[in-house]
């Protein structure tokens, strides 16, 4: 039941709000992350972990990508993010004083169950983040937490990065206080903001038709590049991820810091570049990309913060996210990119929820 959407995609984009409520739900007691229950850590037994491995595929890649971000500033142990494809080949250290998180919407990925099943086979304690309940990965490692998405049933993951998202960042907050690196203060201040997301995203789907008329203008070009810094890094290569899928025009994210090492030589004034700009410690440096941009005659598409009023005076086309803490926009910039490939799949006639040569799960490696 599409529930009067024309595709199951729009209606999974329209349910963030939801998704968001559903995964904090119980998870957040007052100001405080509380997984008493679902992990149900001490101190001392968290004390063993010395690194963290978070391994995943395409989407749920890109999520733990910026949960990466929020967790190295927090927590004194290494962390590293790798595809579940790439982490089963290489000679990575594994053993007991590893945590290996396995992020699948699925938990039926392939890649992703040989990944659990040799971290495990070396003693790590391995944690799934899944929106499968009794799916595989589900089955095989010590502890799951899951997302409360509902079924998705579009293949492009909308409403489960957002709700890998919740759960990474939850768990991030309940690993940094375990490890004694988090003030309740700062607990505090991240817990407000993660609650106010549900209804930032509401506003932000309120605006979803903005993003029509844009989609439109450049629906008909071959490729189109996405920047991104910091956080946003990993959201070009998202933003990219699902244009490429449901539109299938050649899209290609970068770090922004990279345009001049290569990327910029391509660009001219039919690649359009999507820049997500919010506005934080990056956003001057991303300002002057945006510019650089432009005196290459490419159209600028940019994602910014609402009250940023110079951004429209040099990128083509601006739709602005609600301002929250910097650790929090990951959640509402994804919302545009998403609308935004929609839109441009749509304009192309293209099968949106059912895309050419893809399938919801990948369980063939
Ligand atoms: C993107 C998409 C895929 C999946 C990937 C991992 O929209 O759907 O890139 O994210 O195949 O799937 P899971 O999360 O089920 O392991």
């Amino acid at each position: 039941d599409k529930g009067g959407y024309p595709h199951f995609m729009l209606k999974e984009i329209n349910e963030q709000g939801a998704v968001l409520r559903n995964t904090m739900g119980d998870r957040i007691k007052g100001e405080a992350v509380d997984f008493s229950k679902e992990l149900g850590w001490s101190q001392e037994s968290f004390a063993k972990i010395k690194k963290i491995h978070i391994v995943a595929c395409g989407t749920s890649y890109y999520a733990s990508l910026v949960a990466e971000r929020l967790m190295e500033g927090m927590l004194p142990i290494d962390i590293r993010v790798e595809i579940a494809s790439e982490y089963r080949q290489r000679s990575i250290h594994l053993g007991e004083d590893v945590l290996a998180i396995f992020v699948s919407q699925s938990g039926e990925t392939a890649d992703t169950l040989a990944a659990e099943r040799l971290a495990k086979s070396k003693g790590a304690l391995c944690l799934a983040i899944t929106n499968g309940l009794g799916s595989s990965l589900a089955r095989e490692v010590d502890h799951v937490l899951l997302l409360k998405a509902g079924p998705e049933i579009g293949v492009a993951a909308t409403k489960t990065f957002t709700g890998q998202l919740a759960v990474l960042y939850l768990l991030g907050i309940y690993m940094a206080k375990l490890s004694g690196a988090l003030s309740s203060e700062e607990e505090g201040r991240l817990v407000k903001g993660l609650l106010k997301l549900p209804y930032q995203i509401e506003e932000i789907l309120e605006r979803q038709e903005m993003l029509k008329p844009i989609a439109e203008k450049y629906a008909s070009s071959r490729d189109f590049l996405y920047l991104g810094r910091g956080r946003s890094f990993p959201l070009a290569h998202e933003g990219a991820l699902k244009l490429k899928e449901i539109s299938y025009i050649h899209a290609e994210a970068f770090a922004a810091g990279e345009l001049k090492h290569g990327p910029i030589a391509m660009l001219e004034s039919d690649i359009p570049v999507v820049i997500i700009a919010p506005q934080d410690s990056l956003y001057e440096k991303l300002f002057s990309n945006v510019v650089e941009v432009r005196a290459r005659k490419s159209p600028v598409i940019a994602i910014a913060t609402q009250g940023d009023s110079n951004m429209k005076d040099v990128a083509n086309d601006v739709f602005y996210i609600p301002s929250t803490d910097h650790e929090l926009y990951p959640f509402l910039a994804v919302v545009p990119l998403q609308i935004f490939a929609y839109y441009i799949a749509r304009a192309r006639g293209c099968d949106i929820d059912r895309p050419r040569n893809l399938a919801k799960s990948v369980t063939v490696e």
